[in-house]
């Protein structure tokens, strides 16, 4: 069987997907880790969801030092997640469930252990296996070629055996790829048509913004400030954070868009439509438009939901810009709340608002991301300083907590950790307080937010595609926002009063439905409702 939407070529538009990350979801062979044949398992609960994709985080052959995205084989999978017969059966049966599959693609970087890095340290300086990679001698004074940090803290340089430095934007074990050799770019084509051949639809591209470096040479006027910058986790005043993230040397260069051209012509050159959504982190949010122009990809990560306030007015201008920014170039806006890099929404936000807000983007234009564990409204979870693994974690000597607390594995069911996750122990603990949250007990009840998701989810179908969007900002002063879709009143209540709206029909609301009565309905504080007039 093939998905109902196979043929549609543009069916990532409005599609949500859902992100799974592997190692998180659900293990079938209890060695404490999930794994391909887990997911299989259970992407049944997916699609019950009524999600349109997944993605998946990387479950290719890695050392793991960076949750996978330390790569040492792109075209097979790592032994604890299976093998490639599993990925194949995955996907299929993906497919026969009516679910798109999107995986991810790491192009900024390979694992220390990838055959192609390890001949580059045997074959030696000025080789043709060390010009893959960004290698260079030392300045005259024996530090690194330059004083860039690397975004997991420390030095971006590391020091091999004959005295020649190599870039990691990363971890050490994650070196650079030099983007101008035309070798790196030939060996992703393949990759690329290998998970094509293997029945992908699409592709998550990791780092997207970072392929071209410039300046490589040269010293960074302030590289501390710019990593602090760069980090969502160190606060700064706006006008320097901006002034610093307006040119980085590393990120952003004009030069990844030619990349990208090239990319959506060998995109293009299969028998189905492929999408690729590009992870880039850009400042201003506008230089972003130019990943999604006609030639290049066809999403991009929309991040600053991830960091803002629940507030109407900062909503109001983030989700507006961002809809008013693509109809330039003709794309579709993406939605993400949380993801495996950053605090969970219900913890940053709290409960309440977590699904209150999530209510309300499922209403917008544009594709909604969901990451495993949002629609049960998971917080970040505890986690032990002994049990972290992050390398941000690892290289900043623990000053970084790093993302573990976002990547606890799904509570699925029963009364005790690791809550059906696993019959063995859990690569990292799950929080004995999940007994209340897990897929079996919110299954069963109307009011959870596992329900809330998929009663949204179902609603949403009947926006899709409806252009008559209006924003209503009456009240904004009050922390009220509204909008009107496809005959539906979409309204969200980030103020500390309850506020009356004209209604005849409640459809849906975050938590503790009001009654509609009289012709009006009570919006309360932290919480959003979809309604007609
Ligand atoms: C972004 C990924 O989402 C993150 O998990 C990873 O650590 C970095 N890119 C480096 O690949």
């Amino acid at each position: 069987m093939t998905s109902p939407t196979t043929t549609d070529s543009k069916w990532w538009q409005e599609a949500v997907i859902y992100q799974i990350y592997p190692r998180s979801f659900f293990d079938s062979n209890g060695d404490g880790e999930g794994d391909l044949p887990g997911i299989t398992e259970k992407l049944q609960y997916v699609a019950d969801l009524g999600v349109d994709a997944i993605w998946l985080s990387p479950f290719y052959t890695s050392p793991n030092k960076d949750g996978g995205y330390d790569i040492a084989n792109p075209r097979d999978v790592d032994p604890r997640f299976g093998n490639l017969a599993d990925a194949k059966l995955m996907i299929n049966k993906a497919h026969e469930l009516g679910l798109k599959v999107l995986v991810d693609i790491v192009p900024n970087h390979f694992s220390s252990e990838h055959a192609w890095f390890k001949a580059a340290l045997i074959a030696g300086p000025g080789s043709k296996e060390r010009a893959r990679f960004h290698f260079y001698d030392k300045k005259d004074d024996g530090t690194p070629p330059n004083n860039w940090i690397s975004l997991f803290g420390g030095p971006a340089w590391t020091q091999v055996a004959d005295g020649q430095y190599y870039l990691h934007l990363f971890d050490s074990s994650q070196p650079d790829l030099n983007w101008e050799n035309p070798e790196v770019d030939q060996d992703f084509k393949e990759t690329i048509s290998f998970w094509v051949k293997m029945g992908a639809d699409g592709f998550r591209i990791d780092v997207a913004h970072g392929l071209a470096k410039e300046n490589i040479l040269t010293d960074h006027h302030d590289p501390k400030g710019l990593s602090d910058a760069l980090r969502i986790d160190v606060d700064m005043e706006i006008s320097k954070r901006e002034a610093l993230l307006a040119s980085v040397p590393f990120f952003d260069r004009a030069g990844v868009h030619e990349i990208y051209r090239s990319w959506r012509k060998h995109f293009d050159s299969f028998d189905k439509p492929i999408m690729a959504v590009a992870e880039a982190w850009v400042h201003p949010p506008v230089n972003g438009v130019a990943y999604v122009r006609p030639d290049e990809l066809h999403q991009v990560f929309n991040f600053d939901l991830l960091i803002a306030p629940f507030d109407a007015k900062t909503l109001f201008r983030l989700v507006n810009n961002t809809i008013e920014m693509l109809k330039d170039v003709g794309a579709y806006p993406t939605w993400a709340i949380s993801n495996h890099d950053s605090p969970r929404v219900a913890s940053r936000l709290g409960a309440e608002e977590a699904r209150a807000l999530a209510l309300f983007l499922f209403g917008l234009p544009g594709s909604c991301y969901v990451y495993n564990g949002q629609e049960l409204g998971l917080p970040d979870a505890e986690v032990a300083d002994g049990d972290r693994q992050d390398p941000s974690f690892i290289r900043t000597k623990g000053e970084t907590k790093g993302r573990d607390g976002a990547r606890v594995p799904m509570p699925w069911s029963g009364q005790e950790s690791p809550f059906g996750f696993s019959s063995g122990k859990s690569w990292l603990p799950l929080p004995t307080t999940w007994n209340e949250l897990t897929v079996e007990i919110q299954s069963s009840n109307s009011d959870s937010s596992l329900s809330l998701y998929k009663r949204a989810l179902s609603e949403r179908a009947r926006l899709l595609s409806a252009e008559d969007f209006t924003w209503d900002v009456s009240r904004i002063d009050h922390g009220v926002l509204g909008f009107s879709r496809a005959g539906i009143q979409v309204y969200l209540n980030s103020g500390d009063k309850s506020v009356k709206l004209q209604a005849s029909e409640l459809i849906l609301s975050s938590s503790s439905a009001p009654t509609c009565e009289n012709g009006e309905l009570e919006l309360m504080p932290k919480r959003a409702i979809w309604f007609k007039r």
